[in-house]
């Protein structure tokens, strides 16, 4: 066993709900052990800088519903600076951190799992509103986000049956339609187009159309910001981040402007964009937050490094985190067929 006296935490990429909870239970699990936990601002941007706050419980305690992260978080990515690895290395020590905790999702578990390879004492934490990483059947953020876009569409539902209007929703997810297929079916989306199935504008035309003709006026179709049409690529914002993700956005105004031009019919778009990642978690956010900051320090406890918790069925587990970045964990089919199921 070993007994280690510093671990840091850190969260990286866009900031999800059950950030906070995470950093409290590891606060409370690592003071039982009669450890300093050392809060890293900033995500790896803090590392470089060497920007960090010692945490006691008393600091965390009240944390489990605040949205957010009150470490604040970035998108660095530490290999494309210059010497920023090697920063990193000479910074941990310099910190005397023995281990850390790296919370975030495969941009940041990618960072943390060749930051292994260098030897730094590293376990990962998988967080994200998109659910898309692979080897854990959940990530927490994407529960709160669901129902905060499902909560919206409802809102949306009513506005739109008031004024027979087409309504068009984006919701973000990027590659990975999930946050778009739960939040479509479970507010009762008349249509639902994630980036896993490219459509057709054409198809998209004639189910509008379709509808009104049987007298159904109002039409609310959910699209996620990384679908694209069968004859265009994505439409993205020509900005690209440090790990080359481009910034997504623009499929809904293109859908809502098509469809008013080709059927007349009033049409309305609203991009939820941040306001589903904002906000307190789901108590299943917070449970599951939970969970893992206990289970992360447990892993460092027991000096298993270079792996990342996660949840399988309902059980918590643990993977590399090599495999846990391998690749996107894109909308599965059966997820997919509801949707479809359920479009009318
Ligand atoms: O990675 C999570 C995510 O919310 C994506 O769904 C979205 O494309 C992206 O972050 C937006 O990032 P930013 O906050 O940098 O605009």
């Amino acid at each position: 066993m070993l007994t280690f006296l510093r671990i840091g935490i850190l969260n990286g990429g866009g900031d999800c709900a059950g950030l906070n909870a995470v950093t409290r239970a590891v606060v409370k699990r690592a003071e039982e052990f009669g450890w300093q936990v050392v809060g890293i601002r900033y995500g790896w941007e803090g590392l470089l800088n060497a920007d960090t706050v010692n945490l006691s419980f008393h600091d965390v305690a009240g944390l489990v519903n605040q949205g957010g992260t009150v470490l604040k978080s970035s998108r660095t990515n530490p290999f494309k600076r210059p010497n920023g690895p090697q920063t990193i290395v000479e910074n941990v020590k310099k910190l005397g951190l023995d281990a850390m905790i790296c919370v975030g999702g495969d941009d940041t578990l990618g960072v943390a799992a060749q930051l292994y390879k260098r030897g730094l004492n590293i376990v990962g934490v998988p967080k994200t509103m998109d659910n898309d990483l692979s080897s854990t059947d959940y990530t927490f953020g994407f529960d709160s986000s669901v129902n905060e876009a499902t909560h919206m569409i409802d809102n949306l539902r009513t506005t739109a049956e008031s004024h027979d209007r087409v309504f068009v929703v984006e919701v973000m997810g990027r590659e990975a339609g999930w946050v778009a297929a739960y939040a479509g079916i479970a507010s009762g989306a008349n249509m639902t187009i994630v980036p896993e199935e490219p459509f057709d504008i054409e198809d998209v035309i004639s189910f509008v159309r379709g509808r009104h003709e049987k007298g159904e006026k109002a039409t609310v179709i959910v699209v996620s910001e990384g679908a694209t049409l069968k004859s265009l690529k994505g439409i993205d914002q020509g900005k690209v981040d440090e790990f080359g993700h481009v910034r997504l956005g623009g499929i809904g105004q293109y859908l809502g402007d098509e469809i008013e031009k080709r059927t007349k019919y009033d049409t309305r778009v609203a991009i939820l964009g941040h306001t589903i990642r904002g906000g307190s978690p789901t108590a299943f956010d917070r449970v599951l937050s939970t969970r893992f900051g206990l289970a992360a320090v447990q892993l460092i406890k027991d000096g298993n490094f270079g792996m990342m918790v996660s949840l399988r069925g309902t059980k918590i587990a643990a993977v590399t985190l090599e495999e846990s970045t391998s690749k996107t964990r894109t909308l599965d089919s059966e997820i997919l067929d509801v949707t479809k199921a359920v479009s009318y």
